[in-house]
């Protein structure tokens, strides 16, 4: 995930801003860069920027000390728009007037590029973050504030800033919109920061900027402004965090983090693709004549990833009636897939360098398919070699067990599903819109259903010494199950399978004795009653059921021994909303088992090996 960092003061600023990103380095970056003020009114502003490694940037300047200048801004850049390249990195620059650092996603910013163009700017890098900085050079008529105010106010999207400007040495300006930034004082001077590890090792004075409120650094003083510009108070708190828990945002582990960031990691892949109720797809760059020109998808992919082609493949079919196939990567080039035309590949990667999906993705195209790739790194091998990519944002993923890259994945899925639906006419206006909505109303439910975190507590205690754990779903309730065994298996080492409840009694069922735990998902109207006949099943033989059903479905108390309510939502989207309480799950068992949650043994975050 990207980080700023901005520092006013009497101190020597480059080595202020090469301290603070490296304390930010664990957020993983693939490129990075500073600007310093020299301290004289007007003089162009320049950024030094690297691909790679901070020590790139510490390597080009002596460590810092070859900039001149006590007031600058600082940023490690993880990908979304454009290739990891000293172009795209921050600070982004406009005519060497105003420099800016940007956390976040602006969504229309292909719109404010035109009406720059038109306006006689020239674009260096193909990033978002650029539009920013020539706006505000644009609005700035000797006021940073008016400038700061109505630029932002032409952003749709998430943001947080560090802005210089030239005529200006010696301030340092920030603003947020859903995007994290704090400011801190210090005898020295001052700051602002994406994240508190930043600057930990200078202060621990800091307050936190809300919504839309603009932070004025002077090396004597910081202020605050609202949207109107006037004045504002904030209160500045004491940070007790060591660096370890400020790292993971106060979380004990990554994980734990990661599953919280859900809502805003959804957010982010979500919003950007939704213009007037309708799903916008331009930069994956397929025409409609090629949506309609496929007549079969076979997906590849490994691990969770595998189980997101599960889902897929459901809702797929279901709204754009396009028929699926879904292969494990490591599986797809051995067995001589028979491969008809008009049949597209679809790899889903969050690492987009895992190796198996790699080569599946080398075989479809030496078949000559067409391949799309959903990836959430940037510039990866994945994303580099397939035809189309789907970027997810969920930023970067540290935990080996995935839990918003997977979660993001499935926003992709679906968001493909319905705009393939509408192109190819498979869908009727009103369920489109219908599915739209309930598309958009998924981040905030995620959020409600961490509010019911304490209750995955709770029941996890009661799950944390059992040997082994059946996962039982139907239809898309089978594929939720597989990522929730596998959640389960991964970080708590109890062993644990997913059935599709019908295959039960075809062999399973003989395993289910007095104690044993099935954990029961059944979200799908269709089959609802189908699945109840199968907890009744195994609860008659002495399972301990755990069920997770819709709100309202109260009937399920009456056959299992724990019944966990989700909000309702269409049926094809319950996949994203089933799979937080079996991440809680399987986090705090593993918590209460005493394992590495973040690093389970035996486990890499990316299998870049066959
Ligand atoms: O980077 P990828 O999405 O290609 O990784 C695929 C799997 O290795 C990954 O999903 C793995 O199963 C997760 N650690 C499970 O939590």
């Amino acid at each position: 995930m990207c980080g700023i960092v901005g520092y006013t003061g009497y101190a020597h600023a480059a080595n202020i801003l090469l301290d603070g990103l490296e304390r930010l380095e664990y957020r993983g970056y693939d490129s990075a860069g500073i600007c310093v003020s020299d301290g004289n009114a007007g003089h162009p502003l320049k950024a030094i920027r690297v691909k790679g490694r901070l020590q790139a940037l510490r390597d080009l300047t002596d460590n810092g000390s070859s900039v001149e200048g006590t007031s600058g801004i600082g940023h490690t850049r993880w990908a979304t728009h454009g290739e990891p390249t000293v172009e795209n990195a921050h600070p982004h620059l406009s005519g060497g007037r105003v420099a800016v650092v940007h956390n976040g996603i602006i969504e229309n910013y292909m719109e404010l590029r035109e009406t720059l163009k038109a306006r006689g700017y020239t674009f260096q890098s193909e990033t978002d973050t650029e539009t920013i900085a020539h706006l505000l050079d644009y609005y700035d008529k000797g006021d940073p504030l008016d400038a700061i105010v109505r630029t932002v106010m032409h952003l749709r999207g998430s943001f947080a800033l560090g802005i210089l400007f030239s005529d200006r040495p010696g301030e340092v300006y920030g603003v947020r919109r859903d995007s994290p930034l704090i400011a801190a004082s210090s005898e020295n001077g001052n700051f602002i920061a994406s994240d508190v590890p930043a600057i930990l090792q200078y202060t621990r004075n800091v307050t936190y900027l809300d919504n839309m409120e603009i932070v004025c650094l002077k090396p004597d003083g910081i202020s605050f402004y609202n949207m109107d510009g006037e004045p504002i108070e904030k209160t500045f708190t004491t940070v007790s965090w060591d660096v370890e828990a400020a790292e993971k945002g106060g979380y004990a582990h990554f994980m734990l983090k990661e599953i919280h960031e859900q809502p805003k990691a959804m957010e982010d892949t979500i919003r950007p693709h939704i213009r007037d109720g309708q799903i916008v797809l331009e930069e994956l760059g397929m025409t409609e004549d090629e949506i309609r020109s496929i007549n079969r998808i076979q997906m590849v992919a490994c691990g969770s990833a595998w189980h997101v082609c599960m889902t897929a493949k459901y809702v797929m079919e279901r709204l754009a009636k396009v028929p699926v196939d879904v292969d494990l990567a490591s599986e797809f080039r051995y067995r001589n897939p028979v491969l008809s035309p008009g049949t597209m590949l679809m790899v889903v990667s969050q690492s987009g360098e895992t190796a198996d999906s790699l080569a599946a993705l080398r075989y479809g195209k030496d078949q000559g398919m067409l391949c799309l790739a959903i990836v959430n790194v940037v510039g990866s091998s994945i994303a580099r070699e397939a035809d189309r990519v789907f970027y997810t944002s969920a930023g970067p993923e540290i935990a080996v067990a995935t839990t918003k890259a997977y979660s993001t994945q499935l926003a992709a899925c679906y968001m493909l599903a319905l705009h393939f639906a509408r192109v190819r006419g498979t869908m009727d206006e009103e369920a489109y819109a219908k599915h739209v909505e309930a598309l958009t109303r998924l981040p905030g439910q995620i959020g409600e259903i961490l509010q019911g975190e304490a209750r995955m507590q709770w029941l996890a205690g009661k799950y944390a010494n059992t040997r082994d754990a059946f996962f039982i779903g139907r239809g898309l309730d089978y594929a939720s199950v597989l990522e929730g065994a596998l959640k389960l298996k991964e970080i708590s080492y109890i062993h644990a399978e997913a059935y599709a409840a019908g295959e039960l009694k075809h062999g399973t069922i003989s395993l289910i004795e007095k104690g044993s735990m099935v954990l029961a998902v059944a979200t799908q109207k269709d089959l609802l009653e189908k699945e109840v006949s199968n907890i009744v099943e195994v609860h008659a033989r002495g399972a301990t059921v755990l069920a997770l059903t819709m709100d309202g479905n109260y009937a399920m108390e009456d056959e299992a021994d724990f019944t966990v309510y989700i909000p309702r939502t269409e049926d094809v989207f319950y996949p994203s909303l089933v799979v937080v309480p079996l991440q809680l799950l399987a986090y705090y068992v593993s918590l209460s088992r005493g394992i590495d949650v973040d690093k389970p043994r035996n486990l890499a975050k990316s299998v870049t090996v066959e």
